[in-house]
């Protein structure tokens, strides 16, 4: 390597997510709160939210919350886990909006960012004692919850830092005891594919692992691991996933630059 390059090498910053989550909430989060808050709901009030049984749809009022959370409402209400946790809560509408709608749910959240959690302390008061620091790409945490269903909204997408997204996209699996939720950009990263490497490298303590998708009846697109066998359909790749999607080429390129940094277990006979 020649003289600059190494210089250059050894005083840049190894950091590629898409914020620097230090600064996000006053750089970036304010201004997306406003972009998503002038067509939809932020947090809604008890008498505009309902599940209902029978159809496993969740009805909202005018404007509507955003359709993503609720995809991931109604799957939730579909699943009925005990426990719910989401990471990289952020300012914490979904868990304030989620356990308006499942008040006999456990719902928790974690961000790593201190700034995030001050945010969502004013917003939600009511779930001061809900939410941790918890940083998904550090090691796993025996501190963290273990719960039933652990769910990312726009989280694991942005991260691209080395291959932390990849540990954070398995101590999202270990945390949790029954099923994974993913609300993100599917272009950002080959979630499926990555799903089925980590769990056939042995980076998860999951005994099993189906991967479905999920519809909601509101137009969004989620991805469910679980242990147990269910009746959705089945999603074998994310090229199912993107169905109809539109996609970006410099996004897909990017994630399977961070796919291909990855080297998964495998034991020594192999
Ligand atoms: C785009 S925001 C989404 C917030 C929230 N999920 C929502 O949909 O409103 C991304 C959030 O992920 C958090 N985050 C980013 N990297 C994280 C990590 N490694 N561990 C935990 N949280 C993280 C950020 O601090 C930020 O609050």
């Amino acid at each position: 390597m020649r003289f600059f390059d190494r210089l250059f090498y050894k005083t840049r910053k190894f950091y590629d997510d898409d914020f620097d989550w230090d600064n996000y909430t006053s750089s970036s989060y304010a201004r997306q709160l406003n972009k998503i808050g002038k067509d939809h709901q932020m947090i809604a009030n008890i008498d505009e939210l309902s599940f209902d049984e029978l159809k496993g749809t969740v009805t909202t009022g005018h404007p509507p919350l955003h359709e993503n959370a609720l995809a991931i409402f109604e799957l939730i209400g579909q699943l009925r886990p005990k426990t719910v946790h989401e990471v990289g809560c952020g300012g914490g509408d979904h868990l304030g909006n989620g356990l308006t709608l499942f008040p006999d749910i456990i719902f928790s959240g974690g961000d790593r960012s201190e700034t995030q959690l001050a945010l969502l302390r004013k917003r939600h008061p009511q779930l001061l004692n809900r939410v941790i620091l918890q940083d998904l790409t550090m090691p796993f945490s025996n501190k963290w919850p273990q719960v039933e269903l652990v769910y990312s909204q726009a989280v694991l997408m942005h991260i691209h830092t080395a291959v932390s997204h990849f540990v954070a996209f398995a101590n999202m699996i270990n945390q949790s005891t029954k099923y994974v939720v993913l609300m993100e950009n599917y272009q950002c990263h080959n979630f499926v594919e990555e799903a089925k490497a980590l769990f056939a490298g042995g980076h998860t303590n999951w005994p099993k692992m189906n991967i479905y998708r999920f519809f909601g009846s509101h137009g969004a697109r989620v991805i469910l691991l679980s242990q147990e066998d269910l009746n959705y359909p089945t999603l074998t790749s994310d090229a199912q996933i993107r169905d109809g999607l539109k996609t970006s080429k410099r996004r897909l390129k990017r994630g399977q630059e961070d796919f291909d940094r990855a080297s998964f277990g495998k034991s020594v006979e192999n």
